[in-house]
C-alpha cells in the first residue's frame, strides 16, 4: 500500500453529505448512471445504519462511500443485475425482517487516494455492522475493472481465475480478496454500460463466523477456489 491516509474517520452519511457523493460518484466512474440525490436519501430513510462514508479528518473532506442494504438471497437469481440487487439503485427491496445477507451495493475511493488504506477502513465498518447485526454474511458483485484489456484473450471466468492465483495484479477484486471475500461465481450483464468490466462482476461473499451455520456458506466454483484452482 502506499503512505495510508493518516486520519480516516469512517461514519454513517447524513445528507449534507450528497453533493461531495455525488461528485465522488462522477469522479470515480467515467460512465453514468451516478447517484442521485433522490437515491441517496431513499438509502438513508431505509437503512440509515448501512449508508457510510469516509472523512479525512485533517481536511474534513469525503474520500469514499459504502452503501449496503439487506436482502433475502433467495429472492434473487445469483445471475441477476446490479438493478435488480438493488431495485434501481433505490435499496426500496431492504427487507430486514426476512434477509440476512447484507448486500454491498456500492464502495468508492477518491481516485487520488486509493491505495491508501481508504477502502479498507469502509470494509471494516461495514463487516463491523454484519457483527453487531448478527447477520451471517456479506454479499456483493465485485466489478471486474480492467477486463476490458483482457476481453480478447480470456474469459471473464478466467480471468479472476488468474486474479485469485496472484497472475493478474492491480485489479478491483484483488482488494475484496484482501478484505477476506471469496468467489462464488462470474455474472455478465450485471452493469451494462461499464466500459472497464465490460458488465462481468464476480459475486463475492464474506462470511461472519461468529454466528454463521454451514448452510450460509454459499457454494463456490471449484475453480474459483484458491486451494483447487491451481
Ligand atoms: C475498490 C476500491 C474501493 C478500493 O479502495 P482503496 O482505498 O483503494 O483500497 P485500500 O487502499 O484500502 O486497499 C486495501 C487492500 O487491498 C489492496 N488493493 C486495493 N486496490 C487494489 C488493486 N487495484 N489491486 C490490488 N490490490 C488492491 C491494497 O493493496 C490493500 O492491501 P494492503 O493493505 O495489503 O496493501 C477503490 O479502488 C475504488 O474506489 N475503485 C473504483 C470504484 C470501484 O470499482 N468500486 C468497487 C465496486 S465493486
Amino acid at each position: 500500500m502506499n503512505t495510508p491516509v493518516s486520519d480516516i474517520l469512517v461514519r454513517n452519511t447524513s445528507p449534507e453529505d450528497f453533493p461531495a457523493i455525488m461528485a465522488l460518484s462522477k469522479a470515480v466512474y467515467s460512465f453514468p448512471p451516478h447517484w442521485t440525490e433522490r437515491q441517496l436519501a431513499s438509502h438513508l430513510e431505509i437503512f440509515p445504519m448501512g449508508q457510510l462514508v469516509a472523512i479525512d479528518s485533517t481536511t474534513g473532506t469525503l474520500v469514499g462511500m459504502a452503501a449496503s442494504l439487506i436482502i433475502r438471497w433467495d429472492d434473487y437469481d445469483l445471475h441477476g443485475s446490479w438493478k435488480d440487487f438493488t431495485n434501481h439503485g433505490m435499496f426500496t427491496n431492504h427487507d430486514p425482517a426476512r434477509g440476512r445477507t447484507l448486500y454491498g451495493g456500492e464502495v468508492m475511493v477518491s481516485p487520488e487516494l486509493q491505495r491508501r488504506g481508504v477502502g479498507s477502513a469502509l470494509y471494516a465498518a461495514r463487516r463491523r455492522l454484519v457483527e453487531d447485526l448478527k447477520l451471517p454474511r456479506i454479499r456483493a458483485g465485485s466489478r471486474l475493472r480492467g477486463y476490458h484489456r483482457y476481453a480478447d484473450r480470456m474469459s471473464a471466468e478466467d480471468y479472476v481465475v488468474k486474479v485469485i492465483r496472484g497472475e493478474l495484479r492491480g485489479m478491483t477484486l484483488a482488494f475484496q480478496l484482501k478484505e477476506g471475500f471469496r468467489v462464488l461465481a462470474v455474472v455478465s450483464d450485471y452493469l451494462p454500460g461499464d466500459p472497464e468490466s465490460l458488465g462481468h462482476v464476480a459475486v463475492i461473499e464474506w462470511i461472519n463466523e461468529q454466528v454463521a451455520t454451514p448452510g450460509d456458506y454459499g457454494s463456490c466454483d471449484p475453480k474459483f477456489d484458491p486451494k483447487l484452482s491451481r
